[in-house]
């Protein structure tokens, strides 16, 4: 560290840094005044002209008392990569959403986060409502559960793991395969936790952007691969948030790579198209993961799963909290499973309703929504109109849809397919706003 100090500053005298839990202290003795600064960002540099001497330190990491001695800071303790993470920005809570809105929770149109709005089938609040042991830890094996998804993919449960939503399971791939330091191969615009669990496990964030029409540009991954050799890319099928589905083709590319593939398949169910669940029998480098949270209406209880080769699957076993799937939900994942009929309805009202919506949405002169294979559609904001704007203009209406702060995405909006009535508020406040 001083010899990258001393370069920049052109010091010439000594050095001095302390390291202290993370923390950098460096004292400096100069003969030009010329600044620099840490390689841990945020630093606050004193220069005294008498001594010449230069003091800098960590914003973040501890303070230097009027006596010179160094008070330790709560935050000194944290990594210093996660220091410099900015924090994941969640969609408000129902109630806060509710009490900023002035409206009760059922008059809000919620459309912004994908949720199925049918909720779970009556099965699942049944067996919430009997539930017998809730002060026994659960089964760490979610043994009952992989049983009938075992049953429901056709895919032995052996090759299945269960987790506190597909979100958790992301999380834990990234810990069992990742050192810091390693890089992911992320394809945006899309789910934004691949990037964000890959920053708090210290990995590098290697974008290959999607072309214009957002499908994979496999010329680009291929090149990546082969020149930084990441570990893990992962792919969305259908993609979140326009909703286009991976050919094929391009998939078998992939899995031909020297990369463990994550296919994230949270709306497979709505894209008409098999789950490729099966395939992790085939492909030693493919993880397949799935969620109840859009399927089964039950994005409040947290389960998801995910389909794994048996050479990785015995270490995410070692690796995942033993209790990381609660009783609730896991009856609650079994009740919602012994109810296929319900299933299967819930997920052609929301395809019917996703094509009529589609071609609403085409008739509003300030929007063009993209065709979509999943339970949103996303839309590009035109004719001078202001996405952010138009986002909280409905907001005050009571409809909620997304809006993204990226520069990419600065002009879209993302609408969740909810039920006909919820479509038909969305589209009368549309229509005010025109
Ligand atoms: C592509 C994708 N994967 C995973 C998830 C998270 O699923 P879960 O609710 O099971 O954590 C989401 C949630 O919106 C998603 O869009």
């Amino acid at each position: 560290m001083f010899g990258k100090l001393a370069d920049k500053s052109k010091c010439r005298l000594m050095a001095v840094i302390d390291v202290y839990n993370g923390s950098s202290l460096c004292m400096i003795k100069c003969n030009n005044g010329v600044c620099f600064s840490s390689s841990l960002g945020k630093t606050s540099c004193s220069f005294s002209r008498s001594q010449r001497t230069f003091s800098c330190m960590a914003s973040s990491s501890a303070a230097v008392t009027e006596e010179g001695k160094q008070q330790l800071t709560g935050d000194s303790f944290i990594r210093p990569h996660l220091r410099e993470l900015s924090p994941y920005q969640p969609i408000l809570p129902f109630e806060v959403l509710s009490t900023r809105l002035g409206r009760k929770p059922e008059d809000i149109v919620k459309l912004d986060a994908n949720e199925n709005p049918y909720g779970p089938p009556p099965e699942v609040f049944e067996a919430l409502g009997s539930l017998k042991f809730p002060y026994i830890y659960p089964d760490p094996e979610s043994r009952r559960l992989r049983a009938a998804l075992a049953e429901d993919s056709g895919l032995e449960s052996e090759y299945i793991l269960v987790g506190c939503g597909a979100d958790e399971l992301i999380d834990l791939i990234m810990r069992c395969v990742l050192e810091p330091g390693d890089s992911i191969v992320d394809c945006p615009p899309t789910f934004t936790m691949y990037a964000f669990d890959a920053a708090v496990n210290c990995a590098r964030v290697l974008k290959v952007p999607r072309k214009v029409d957002f499908s994979l540009d496999v010329q680009r991954i291929t090149e990546v691969v082969e020149h930084e050799k990441p570990k893990i890319i992962f792919l969305t099928s259908p993609n979140n948030p326009d909703g286009s589905v991976i050919n094929e083709d391009d998939l078998l590319k992939i899995l031909n790579l020297p990369i463990l593939v994550v296919l994230d398949e949270a709306y497979i169910e709505f894209s008409g198209l098999d789950s490729k669940m099966g395939w992790v029998k085939k492909h030693e480098n493919l993880i397949v993961l799935r969620t109840f949270s859009k399927r089964a209406g039950l994005a409040g209880l947290r389960v998801g799963y995910g389909a794994f080769p048996l050479s990785i699957i015995e270490y995410l076993w070692r690796a995942k909290q033993p209790y990381n799937v609660s009783v609730a939900a896991e009856i609650s994942a079994c009740a919602a499973l012994e109810n296929p009929t319900y299933l299967e309805k819930v997920k052609v009202a929301l395809v019917q309703e996703r094509e009529r919506l589609f071609n609403l949405l085409k008739g509003v002169p300030f929007l063009n929504p993209y065709p979509s294979y999943s339970n949103f559609i996303l839309c590009e904001v035109t004719e001078g109109r202001d996405a952010k704007q138009l986002k909280e203009d409905l907001a005050k209406m009571g409809v909620m849809i997304r809006h993204y702060s990226n520069k990419e995405l600065k002009c879209y909006v993302r609408v969740s397919v909810g039920k006909p009535d919820q479509t038909d508020i969305l589209m009368d406040c549309l229509a005010r706003l025109s």
